[in-house]
């Protein structure tokens, strides 16, 4: 099973580093896979140290692929890191092996601190519509237009039915990229 998440790390010169990210639990660890080359990947590398954020903030998810890559954070209770300001909740890493691979390796990691800081307020669709145009728009350069265009149509009702203010701005900024993007390889085309 794969959880989609928030992954802060810092490079080894204090900067912070937000990515989203699937995560697997595999028995007591944390399993990060980074797609190389990756930040995160140098992060976890040169500090042994990430923080996974569980968050229904879908503007985090839809920020990060679309340049807005700068939101709240403080600092790890025990690891050298920071985490978000305000997730559900959140999960301190220390990096304890590594399995390496040529595309993408998988950093396994050991739970030294776990905190729940809000309810879980329920399932929404347009977090998950949201969450699902942000992997869309991740893979913009690999999908036929086509594809793209057909399962935003979709994505696009459960925002009409159930988004508030948070998950209508992620999905305009998601929007905006799509538009750009399709836009540019018209001209390429022409
Ligand atoms: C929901 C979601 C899950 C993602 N999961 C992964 C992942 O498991 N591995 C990965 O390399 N990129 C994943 N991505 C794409 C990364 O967030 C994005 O490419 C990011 O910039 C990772 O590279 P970085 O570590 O250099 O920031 C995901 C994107 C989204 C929207």
């Amino acid at each position: 099973m794969i959880w989609e998440t928030i992954v802060t790390t810092r490079a080894a010169d204090g900067r912070v580093h937000i990515a989203p990210m699937g995560i697997r639990i595999e028995g007591d660890r944390v399993v990060l896979a980074p797609f190389k080359p990756s930040t995160t990947l140098e992060n976890v590398l040169a500090t042994g140290a990430a923080a996974v954020n569980m968050t229904d903030d879908v503007r985090v998810f839809a920020g990060c692929l679309t340049g807005r890559r700068e939101w709240p954070t403080v600092p790890c209770e025990s690891v050298p890191c920071v985490r978000l300001a305000d997730p559900i909740g959140h999960r301190e890493l220390r990096l304890a092996q590594v399995e390496e691979d040529a595309v993408r390796p998988r950093l396994l990691c050991d739970v030294v601190l776990e905190r729940s800081h809000r309810q879980f307020q329920g399932f929404n669709r347009a977090q998950a519509a949201v969450v699902e145009a942000a992997i869309l728009v991740s893979r913009l350069q690999m999908l036929p237009a086509a594809k793209i265009e057909s399962e935003l149509a979709y994505l696009a009702i459960a925002i009409d039915k159930t988004a508030g203010v948070a998950e209508r701005e992620a999905w305009s900024w998601l929007m905006a990229q799509v538009e750009q993007f399709t836009g540019e390889s018209r001209q390429e085309k022409i």
